[in-house]
């Protein structure tokens, strides 16, 4: 090894031009060299804070309705410039766009697609918290007819069908986590030399936990099995459970995903009837689908409540779905939950807060 360690381009030469697979066409590691670039660019914009001239809001609404930062609009623009001329990429899909983003015709086009969500927990920008990047590669599928509407439809495949995924975490450091299939590997930047190193190689998410993240303001939106769960962990060592849980909520899934990674844990955004309309509120092309890709390579398991995540079939570019993802035992759990309730074994759980008297009574029929 050379001194200054594995480096992102060495690993991704190593495993997948030296070894390719059907799967992996040659140019993958190359889109995921670009993708790494815009991701130090965006590390680069971040670290000037309010310096950069690109604090607050825009004036923008995104395609789900949400007020735009800035920063969302310049780091969607970053992921488009460094990864539209690269002659890779058939069409970019991302939270900020709400079409397909098509390659200009200057380029030439290529055959995979990305998914992506340039600032995630972008409302941590203003308290100087930890943000990140989420992004997702597929195929395009063999005999894809040109045309706007094929390559939509071509972003619409569940996400076992992924080629690659990641993101990046934007915190003290800078760190890139990503899986191409085999297992999940993170790289720090190390800003001085400009490279991503291999630091935290085939990373394993631990089966048993003690941590569990959720955003309990949501509480009285929530399905049964999921307040049975949380509520038993509350209860800790006097409770079912018999010992004691902590929890934690930095409200951006990258921060999340990336402490479960490293010492195990379970996040949940579950289904919620706060807004019955939406069936979660995670992204599943470019949230919900990458990060179970890398859960799942590191020993993790991810599930909607009731399917598995990557067996999920999209309908839609920007669709939402439920996440509950992390250490196995306590997912599958949660799972066991929501099947026991769907066939009625289960006892639903009433708190004192929710009987009949209460004032504090769901408002929604659950
Ligand atoms: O885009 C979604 C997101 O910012 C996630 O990163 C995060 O987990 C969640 O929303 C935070 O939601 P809430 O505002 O309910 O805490």
């Amino acid at each position: 090894m050379l001194d200054g360690g594995t480096t992102l381009s060495k690993f991704l030469i190593d495993t997948l031009d030296r070894n390719p697979s059907p799967v992996q066409a040659s140019g993958l590691s190359a889109l995921l060299i670009d993708v790494a670039a815009s991701i130090k660019t965006i590390s680069a914009q971040l670290t000037k804070g309010a310096l950069g001239g690109n604090y607050g809001s825009a004036t923008t609404i995104n395609t789900h309705g949400e007020e735009q930062k800035k920063l969302d609009i310049a780091t969607n623009d970053i992921f488009l410039q460094h990864c539209e001329w690269d002659g890779l990429l058939a069409g970019m899909v991302s939270e900020e766009m709400e079409d397909v983003y098509a390659i200009p015709p200057a380029y030439p086009r290529g055959e995979y697609l990305l998914a992506f969500d340039p600032l995630d927990g972008s409302s941590n920008i203003d308290i100087n918290g930890v943000v990140g990047s989420i992004f997702s590669v597929l195929r395009v599928p063999a005999g894809l007819k040109a045309g706007a509407a094929a390559i939509d439809s071509a972003f619409l495949r569940p996400g076992y069908e992924q080629v690659a995924a990641g993101y990046a975490v934007y915190g003290p450091s800078t760190m890139l986590v990503i899986s191409v299939g085999n297992g999940t590997h993170g790289f720090t930047l190390d800003r001085e030399v400009g490279n991503f190193v291999l630091t935290h190689s085939d990373i394993r998410i631990p089966e048993d936990t003690g941590e569990f993240a959720i955003n309990a303001s949501n509480e009285r939106f929530w399905e049964p099995p999921v307040r049975r769960y949380v509520q038993e962990c509350k209860d800790g060592r006097s409770g079912c459970r018999e010992r004691d849980f902590n929890m934690r909520w930095i409200a951006s899934m990258v921060a999340e995903v990336h402490r479960i990674l490293m010492r195990g844990g379970v996040f949940m955004y579950p289904r919620d009837f706060k807004t019955p309309a939406m069936q979660g509120r995670l992204r599943l092309l470019y949230e919900a689908s990458p990060m179970s890709f890398l859960v799942e390579q590191a020993g993790g398991m991810s599930t909607t409540g009731r399917e598995r995540i990557l067996d999920v079939q999209p309908r839609a570019l920007h669709e939402r779905v439920p996440v509950i993802l992390g250490s196995k035992n306590e997912v599958e759990r949660i799972a066991r939950y929501h099947a026991d309730y769907d066939r009625g074994e289960d006892k639903p759980y009433t708190s004192p807060l929710f009987n009949k008297r209460s004032l504090f009574l769901p408002e929604a029929p659950v």
